[in-house]
């Protein structure tokens, strides 16, 4: 396996499309595993593996539970299938270091995806699940939360995006 560190904006592999999971063997299962390692380290609530220079789709999600571990979720070959509603949430994102901005998205989705194992299953699903499913589903589509932002905040992020993008680069140069 080689290096899994977390890739910052700027780094092409978070642009990119990623490949069909097929293989749902133990490789699977250990960069899953390592994954939740990265997320939990960073305090992420949600890590999808483009993220740590994996092109495949998947992700794993932490969900927070009061007074306990979080719950472990593994979500491979996600697609959303249905959605609903609108609500504006505050995103942050471990490969978009320090900035963190509302977000509109729809409030409730209806999703199939495959587990560990590949069996598929379907979710319906709101609040703050369905949130870091959408975001994580979208780096599985080459997208970053900033994409969704109105053109009038993005413009404000500019300064710090271009920052961002010099570093992920060089990230993406030194692991290569
Ligand atoms: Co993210």
């Amino acid at each position: 396996m080689s290096t899994m560190d977390i890739r910052i904006y700027g780094d092409s592999i978070l642009r990119k499309l990623s490949k069909p999971v097929d293989s749902f063997d133990e490789q699977l299962m250990a960069v899953a595993e390592k994954m939740y390692e990265i997320m939990f380290e960073a305090d992420g609530i949600g890590l999808a593996a483009p993220q740590v220079g994996v092109s495949k789709a998947f992700l794993v999600i932490g969900m927070p539970v009061e007074d306990e571990e979080p719950e472990r979720l593994f979500f491979a070959n996600p697609v959303i299938l249905e959605s609903r509603g609108e609500d504006s949430f505050e995103e942050g994102c471990l490969s978009v270091p320090d900035i963190r901005a509302d977000v509109i998205r729809p409030e409730w989705i209806k999703l199939k995806y495959q587990d560990i194992h590949g069996k598929e299953h379907t979710l319906e699903t709101d609040g703050l699940l369905a949130r870091v499913l959408q975001h994580e589903i979208d780096h599985l589509n080459g997208i970053l939360f900033v994409d969704r932002l109105t053109p009038a905040r993005k413009s404000l992020l500019k300064n710090d995006l271009q920052k961002l993008a010099k570093k992920g680069a060089k990230s993406e140069a030194d692991l290569a």
